[in-house]
């Protein structure tokens, strides 16, 4: 992991891809030289100090060669707001890369990636690396509705192969994305790691099927940060360890932004 820069960096380009969410392209080739798929960066939304806190954002994609990176958020409240109104030409300050990342197994040849809602966020860097290790791929995406499907386009042209779940049937099937996991699971098609992304009740299930099924997940937690640097401990989420000598169960208090945001699914506490 490279170390946690402050620098600015300008705004390429800003989208509205569906209704109050964002894509914005950011200059970054500092931060590109060391960001890894599950990475975020930590942002100051306005150009003065209101909000005085940062707000964190996953790196959505990653391009090396032109040093650019993207960013993929939805308006949920002051912070984002501003974000939304920061126009091509602007610099913003930002740290990073901050955080772990997804760990793809050299061994694994089969990956699943299940995105819900704005979850999807992190999931395209994570599967471009993943098809461009040679992995077979397979993306799944949870929405409300049929405009709220974000990224099936990048994610089908990286290589990989895409279904989508609409709450309303909107768009394709209708019902939850974790029943496209259990379906893709009974057919036979077994991946060697499940990687997932969203709401949280979501990500508790897909760990569940992951148990059941004996296959590996990893999951992208997300919690409100104020330093996101590791130092203010506002992050913490319980999570299960083992103790070897005593071969029970013990509990550690992990940092979001710092020790995750990606864990074991195995290892997360849902129920605090
Ligand atoms: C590591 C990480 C990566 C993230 N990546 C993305 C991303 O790529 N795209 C994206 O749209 N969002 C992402 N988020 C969530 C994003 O940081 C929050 O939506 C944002 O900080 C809200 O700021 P705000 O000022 O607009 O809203 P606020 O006014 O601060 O809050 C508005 C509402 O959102 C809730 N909220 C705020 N922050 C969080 C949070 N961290 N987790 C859960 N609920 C929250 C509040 O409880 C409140 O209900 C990420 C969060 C983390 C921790
Ligand atoms: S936000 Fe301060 S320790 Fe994570």
């Amino acid at each position: 992991m490279c170390a946690i820069l402050n620098i600015k960096v300008k705004i390429l380009n800003k989208e509205e891809v569906a209704p109050d969410i964002y894509l914005m392209k950011l200059k970054a080739p500092e931060i590109v030289q060391g960001a890894l798929p599950g990475q975020f960066i930590h942002i100051k939304c306005s150009k003065d100090n209101y909000p005085l806190l940062r707000r964190p954002l996953s790196i959505h994609r990653i391009d090396k060669e032109k040093g650019e990176i993207c960013i993929l958020f939805q308006v949920v409240g002051e912070g984002t707001k501003l974000l939304a109104n920061r126009t091509a030409g602007d610099n913003l300050d930002i740290l990073g890369p901050i955080g772990n990342s997804f760990n793809i197994y050299p061994e694994s040849k089969k990956i699943m990636i299940v995105g819900g809602g704005i979850g999807v966020a992190p999931l395209l860097a994570l599967c471009e690396e993943s098809t461009r290790q040679g992995k077979e791929v397979r993306v799944l995406i949870g929405a409300l509705k049929k405009e709220l499907v974000i990224g099936e386009e990048n994610i089908r042209k990286s290589g990989a192969k895409v279904d989508v779940a609409t709450d309303d049937g909107s768009y394709k099937y209708k019902g939850l994305v974790t029943d496209l996991l259990e379906g893709s699971i009974r057919e036979g098609w077994l991946a060697d790691q499940i990687f997932a992304c969203g709401p949280k009740f979501m990500m508790r299930k897909i760990v569940e099927i992951s148990l059941d099924a004996h296959i590996d997940c990893q999951v992208s937690l997300e919690e409100r940060m104020a330093c996101g640097i590791g130092a203010c401990l506002g992050c913490v989420c319980k999570i299960k360890t083992k103790d070897k000598k005593e071969d029970k169960v013990k509990y550690k208090y992990k940092r979001v932004c710092v020790d995750g945001p990606v864990f074991k699914g195995s290892e997360v506490v849902w129920d605090d």
